[in-house]
């Protein structure tokens, strides 16, 4: 019979956007909801983070919102960073530093271009035992054939390049989506580690094209890439681990087009286009996140089950990106554990809610734009594991 239990030791979200305000007082909590001790947090905020004291007021405003969680810091790799600021910001606590290419994703306006501007960064990041984060897509550019399809495999020259270079410098490939980006990570060194999202071992092309609840970057890709990514976490390799990448955005964000444009035949929505300004919002494309926090060791349980790695859980959601940062001191490890059952079969607790909505929000009409509500991933399902508390 298969187990009806399973103890997780401490489980750590080494790629999580909790991002500022209202939202962040709502999602930040979900956190420990969702099963994790450790949260690894992403600096594109608003604007991003880029000193060590924004950095440290940022985590004090998290452990406010979620005492019990510990909360892990990152940079926004920018040409404002400068060796200094890193080495400040070691002291601070920060571990990381992301780099986003230029566009591609929320918020990324200020990210990367050229790699080797950023060499001396590197170098001291080096030195302090930083981990370098790379969102791993280059710039669409359609005369360069370049698209959402291969944005990422495109990338994979950058992430060589960098880890030949400094070969010491820990690197984390972040939310692979691809065979090819799998297949590289395991080619570099020990240094190179990569994450993987639950949503992406889930959704392929046809998940997310015309549903803007699934949409996220880098989009999910082909029946074969996901087979690659379910693969690698079965085989337990180590250097492959839980990223969670959740990413809420505003309901109104994911439907902006309905939101702010008025529905078909009216208006603002008579001509269609992109550049509308009926009410004085420019039309931007649906936001690009899923938002899995708050489901997220027992989504990663039913997920691994449903491809015959449930054995690899551990290693998964917490072991091997423990042991790739150094948190996987013994005592930390246990105090941080859960325990998951099998969810019966009259449990509410084990169905995904439809939306969360921050308690000021609760009496505000569902048409208000600006009411603070998040749909998480697999809204109405039903998740087959849930957290013993
Ligand atoms: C995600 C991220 O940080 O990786 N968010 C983003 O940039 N908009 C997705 C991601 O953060 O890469
Ligand atoms: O889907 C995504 N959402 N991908 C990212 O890289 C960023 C993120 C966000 O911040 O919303
Ligand atoms: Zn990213
Ligand atoms: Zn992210």
């Amino acid at each position: 019979m298969s187990a009806q239990e399973i103890t997780v030791p401490a489980p750590a979200d080494f790629h999580v956007h909790l991002r500022q305000g209202p939202m962040s007082q709502l999602v930040t909590p979900h956190v420990a909801e969702g099963g994790i001790s450790l949260a690894y947090v992403m600096p594109n905020l608003v604007p991003p983070i880029t000193s060590a004291q924004q950095a440290a007021g940022y985590l004090q405003s998290l452990r406010n919102l979620a005492p019990q969680t510990k909360f892990i810091g990152t940079l926004y790799l920018s040409s404002a960073l400068t060796p200094a600021e890193i080495a400040e910001a070691a002291k601070e606590g920060v571990r990381g530093v992301k780099s986003y290419p230029r566009g591609v994703t929320t918020n990324s306006d200020s990210g990367i271009e050229d790699y080797e501007t950023y060499y001396p960064i590197f170098e001291e990041m080096q030195k302090h035992d930083m981990v370098l984060n790379l969102h791993g897509e280059v710039p669409s550019n359609a005369d360069a054939g370049i698209c959402v399809l291969n944005a990422e495999e495109k990338f994979l020259t950058h992430l060589f390049k960098i880890h030949k270079r400094f070969p010491k410098l820990k690197i984390v490939l972040e939310h692979a989506t691809t065979r090819k980006a799998v297949e590289a990570v395991k080619e570099c060194g020990e240094t190179v580690g990569c994450t993987i999202t639950p949503h992406h071992l889930e959704l392929i092309v046809d998940d997310w094209a015309g549903k803007p609840l699934n949409f996220c970057k880098p989009v999910a890709k082909y029946p074969d890439d996901r087979q690659a990514l379910r693969d690698v976490i079965r085989e337990g390799h180590p250097r492959f681990f839980l990223g969670s990448d959740s990413a809420p955005h505003p309901l109104a964000n994911k439907y902006p087009s309905a939101v702010t444009h008025g529905a078909p035949g009216t208006k603002a929505s008579a001509s269609g286009g992109d550049d509308l300004e009926p009410t004085g919002v420019v039309s931007c494309g649906c936001a690009a996140g899923v938002y899995t926090s708050s489901i997220l060791v027992p989504l990663c349980a039913t997920l691994l089950e449903g491809f015959g790695a449930l054995d690899q859980l551990a290693n998964y959601v917490s072991l091997n990106g423990r042991r790739f940062y150094g948190y996987d001191d013994e005592q930390e490890l246990s105090q941080g554990s859960i325990k998951l059952r099998r969810a019966g079969g009259g449990s509410s607790a084990a169905t995904v809610p439809a939306v969360y909505v921050h308690p000021e929000f609760r009496d505000v009409p569902d048409s208000d734009a600006s009411k603070v509500q998040v749909v998480p991933f697999w809204a109405g399902k039903r998740l087959g594991w849930e957290i013993v508390r």
